[in-house]
């Protein structure tokens, strides 16, 4: 039987889902640093838009920093390699902050493992995480994740900053891939999401 094409996409966290959501992990944030002055650290791109909704959603006075690890490469699967893009380090001063890096997923870990040893090599004087979801995979590293708006299974998700070869990032819910979808499918049903968002 031919792979149902409607199919290869399922919505896992609707838009106010993750705005409920964000809204109260900002009031947490603001309580869990009372003096205030708090450096948040996000991972481009996936983390661009959780960085903005959670910036706005925290009551305190905040810096806000970027920077931009890279491990897939366009594919479906990390390369396991994390790279920080170059040059970007170097504008960073990070010493005696408290620092919360974030990101869009926890996957494997590598790249949160990465960015904190880099905080903390830069002096950080605290570092945190705080994701949009936290994938139920294999770590390869753990790092402890104090913020999030959902666990989710592990399954390929687009939708909310993240992208399968830079597509897919502007959709406002989150959508997980079937596993058994072929690729071409899958690929014509996120182009026909992006047009007509569901
Ligand atoms: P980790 O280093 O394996 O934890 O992966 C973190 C990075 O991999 C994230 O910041 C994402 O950019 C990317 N990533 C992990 N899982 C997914 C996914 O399901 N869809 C899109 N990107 C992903
Ligand atoms: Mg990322």
């Amino acid at each position: 039987m031919p792979f149902a094409p409607a199919r290869a996409w399922s919505r896992l966290l609707s838009a106010s889902e993750i705005a409920t959501a964000t809204a109260a992990l900002g009031a947490r944030i603001a309580a869990d640093y009372p003096s205030g002055e708090l450096t948040l650290l996000g991972l481009l791109r996936g983390g661009l838009f959780f960085l903005a909704d959670l910036a706005r959603a925290i009551p305190a006075p905040l810096r806000i920093e970027t920077l931009q690890p890279q491990s897939y490469f366009g594919a479906l699967v990390s390369s396991g390699q994390v790279t920080l893009a170059p040059g970007s380090p170097r504008d960073l001063d990070l010493a005696g902050r408290d620092v919360i890096l974030v990101d869009d997923i926890f996957d494997s870990g590598r790249t949160l493992r990465r960015v904190s040893d880099f905080c903390a090599a830069a002096r950080a004087r605290s570092v945190a995480a705080a994701c949009l979801v936290v994938k139920d995979a294999p770590r390869a590293a753990e790092v402890e994740v104090r913020y999030r708006v959902a666990d989710i299974p592990d399954r390929f998700v687009v939708g909310c900053g993240l992208d399968w070869d830079g597509l897919g990032r502007n959709l406002p819910d989150l959508w997980a891939l079937d596993p058994s979808a072929p690729q071409d499918a899958a690929r014509k049903q996120l182009l026909a999401l992006l047009a007509h968002p569901a």
